[in-house]
């Protein structure tokens, strides 16, 4: 494989690009080559480019799910590709499309705005349209994957255009086929699009406790059906509440994925700790709150070189400033052992490590 240099390139690819500012932990780390890209043209230009494997890509859109361990001996493709809206509509539900590079959070609003409800709980949720399929982003009750409807993807090996329905994308907690093992298709396959579909019978989903919390302090008689503009809101008061801005603090969310586990390690670990926040799974399987094992650990506000846990939620890593991806990697390997000493319980990292 050609690395470095993956030479020749197009002329809208920039050389020895910062990326400090492309990551919301903040890590300094450079790309050897780096590329805005803005159309689809630009894809297939590069798809000329490069024959398969001549150049390692990564492929970058709000850079909220990433952990930069070091400099990048390749290209990166930072995925700016604009454009939202409704495609079709039938007796069922709207069909609203967007582009990769949209801001996750503004077309959440837009939709709202526009009169369709359905991704409310997924507010403020830092990123783009076009990682939302990836990791498959969820909160309070709800994953991107439910109200998903298909996206197009780019293929860089064959410079065609792909599409992917809710099957093929083998959506699983914070999982998808463009995560898992074997399937092949990382730095392959650049998300150009995702076309959600918002159902005209909507129920407010307002299970999690949080936001039920927050909703009945607008509505102490729990009298009305909150709109989705009131769940967004609450949703996004108690975010504000809970988890750091990026902006002014940063950190990549939650750090470890909650860990899920088998039923009779499950039975061991409620006799012993019964207060330990646990999520029955339909597989039998139990989640449990890495949150409240990790603030068990005794790491919850504690730092560790520049890196610590959030005060307020222990499961969120923060950048306490001029971080390195070494720091991340000993705070995160730290808290696992206390986790995995304390606990029996294994935490796996949630975010992407370049
Ligand atoms: N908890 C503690 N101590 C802590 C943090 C949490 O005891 O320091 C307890 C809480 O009291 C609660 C439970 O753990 O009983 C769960 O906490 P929380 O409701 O804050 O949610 P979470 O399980 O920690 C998950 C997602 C978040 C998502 C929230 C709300 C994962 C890995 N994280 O966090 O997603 O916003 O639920 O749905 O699934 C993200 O993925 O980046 C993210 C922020």
């Amino acid at each position: 494989m050609r690395s470095a240099s993956c030479w020749p390139w197009p002329d809208f690819v920039e050389r020895e690009a910062n990326l400090s500012q492309r990551n919301t932990l903040a890590l300094r780390a450079h790309a050897a080559l780096y590329a805005r890209v803005l159309s689809v043209e630009q894809l297939a230009t590069l798809a000329e480019f490069y024959a398969p494997g001549d150049c390692r890509f990564f492929i970058l859109g709000g850079g909220s799910n990433l952990v930069l361990t070091g400099d990048f001996d390749g290209l990166v493709l930072h995925i700016a590709l604009s454009g939202r809206a409704l495609v079709g509509e039938d007796d069922e539900a709207w069909y609203v499309r967007a582009g990769a590079g949209e801001n996750w959070h503004d077309f959440v609003q837009w939709t709202l705005a526009q009169g369709w409800p359905g991704l409310e709980n997924l507010s403020l949720i830092p990123g783009t349209v076009g990682a939302a399929p990836i990791q498959n982003i969820g909160a309070y009750g709800l994953e991107a994957g439910e109200r998903f409807h298909a996206l197009t993807a780019f293929d860089l090996q064959t410079g065609e255009t792909v599409r992917f329905d809710r099957a093929a994308c083998r959506f699983g907690y914070r999982d998808s086929v463009f995560k898992q093992e074997g399937w092949h298709l990382d730095g392959r396959f650049v998300i150009i699009d995702v076309t959600f579909r918002l159902p005209k019978r909507w129920q407010p989903l307002t299970g999690y406790a949080d936001i039920a919390r927050e909703l009945a302090e607008h509505d102490p008689h729990g009298s009305a059906r909150p709109t989705a503009r009131q769940i967004a809101d609450a949703v996004i008061a108690v975010r504000q509440r809970k988890l750091p801005d990026p902006a002014r603090i940063p950190n990549t969310g939650s750090f470890f994925h909650n860990p899920v586990v088998e039923a009779d390690t499950a039975r061991r670990l409620l006799s012993a700790y019964p207060a330990l926040p646990h999520y029955p799974q339909p597989d039998g399987r139990m989640k449990f709150a890495a949150g409240w094992l990790i603030e068990q650990a005794g790491w919850k506000g504690r730092d560790l070189g520049a890196v610590g846990m959030f005060e307020k939620q222990a499961l969120v890593l923060v950048n306490r400033g001029g971080a390195t991806g070494a720091d991340v990697i000993a705070l995160m390997q730290a808290v696992q052992r206390d986790v995995r000493e304390k606990f029996g319980v294994e935490l796996m990292p949630e975010p992407v490590f370049l």
